[in-house]
């Protein structure tokens, strides 16, 4: 059976490009996969300057309350956090010995983050992707459900496998991405030649998964377009309306194409108000789900133990086979 695996940090609130990006294929390959999803909170502390510690343990039960409120199924899937297993950290420092600085300094989200912060920079944010490989490789996992921005970062992880398997022997599985045919890049609603994110420094152009309908609304009515009127995919020449294009399509499941034939003529105000009402539409559900969660944190931490159990179940064999293959002695053993 196919293993899946893939995580989300806890450092700010889950908005569309996480559900469209990430969550949407993550509750749909638990029909056909084996699914392991972990809250990345090792990921969460790599820049010091947005790490306030009360708030990561806050975000952390509200990430996994998110979650489970999509519909990642507690039954069929394994959800965990990552540091309750330490393996990923130790894993990390085998990997540190494989991966090199070469390719870790050019990957474009530490170049992004690490631009103009100087000597301040943390060894964490630069060894990132390597723990993000650990994350990847402990459970074997054949595909990695993600947004494009992760892209390089898969690519890593596969890189390291194939270095270490080939130094070592055959430890590792090889890994591939697997993005969604519309959201797997969803852009800021106020500046659509950006990506929609949690460090953007206006809230205007980032709906929340958990954004009451009429803010969600206002925002989508205030949405960067242009100053024609057609209503066509064109990322180039029509980054706007291109992006309420895959939003639209990703949140209905219907084809950009037959979207655009439909509105084409319509304004722009309508069409606008059609996607809000799609978005609204498709996060009513989980927001319900999210308020019945939230007033059970017991059970949401009790679900937890028992992920982190299942999880460990795999990972620390496999970072015990990883040890034995690089001659480190097992305790013990003389
Ligand atoms: P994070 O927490 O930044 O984002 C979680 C997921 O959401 C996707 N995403 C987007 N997709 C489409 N459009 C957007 N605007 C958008 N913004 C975010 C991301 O691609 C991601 O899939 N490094 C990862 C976390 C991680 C991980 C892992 C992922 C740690 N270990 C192992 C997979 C496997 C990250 O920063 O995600």
């Amino acid at each position: 059976m196919t293993r899946v695996f893939s995580g989300m940090q806890p450092s700010g609130d889950p908005h569309l490009g996480n559900l469209l990006g990430a969550w949407v294929n993550w509750v749909a390959m638990q029909d056909t996969a084996e699914c392991i999803y972990c809250v990345v909170d090792l990921h969460a502390i790599t820049s010091p300057t947005d790490h306030d510690p009360s708030a990561l343990r806050r975000r952390t039960v509200e990430l996994a309350t998110g979650m489970l409120a999509v519909g990642v199924d507690p039954e069929r899937s394994i959800l965990f956090v990552q540091s309750h297993l330490s393996e990923h950290a130790e894993c990390t420092w085998l990997f540190n010995c494989v991966a090199g600085f070469g390719e870790l300094r050019k990957m474009p989200q530490f170049k992004e983050k690490s631009e103009g912060k100087g000597e301040s920079v943390s060894v964490g944010l630069f060894d990132y992707p390597v723990l993000q490989a650990a994350d990847i490789l402990l459970y074997h996992a054949d595909e990695v459900p993600v947004g494009d921005d992760q892209r390089h970062h898969i690519e890593l992880a596969r890189d390291i496998a194939q270095r270490f398997n080939h130094r070592y022997g055959e430890v590792f599985t090889l890994p591939r991405a697997v993005h969604p045919p519309s959201g797997a890049r969803v852009m800021d609603l106020q500046d659509p030649t950006v990506k929609m994110s949690k460090s953007a420094s206006s809230e205007k152009g980032i709906v929340y998964v958990l954004d009451d309908p009429k803010r969600i609304e206002k925002k989508f009515k205030s949405a960067q377009t242009d100053s024609a009127t057609d209503i066509r995919h064109d990322r180039e020449q029509k980054p706007g309306v291109s992006n309420l294009l895959e939003i639209f399509a990703a949140a209905t499941g219907r084809e950009i194409e037959a979207l655009a034939a439909d509105y084409d003529g319509q304004g722009y105000g309508t069409f606008k108000a059609a996607v809000a009402e799609a978005v609204i539409e498709m996060v009513r559900p989980i927001q319900q789900r999210h308020t019945e969660l939230a007033s059970d944190p017991g059970e949401v931490a009790r679900l937890l133990g028992v992920g982190a159990t299942r999880a460990a179940e795999i990972a620390v064999p496999t970072l015990r086979q990883a040890k034995d293959a690089m001659g480190l002695l097992p305790p013990g053993v003389a």
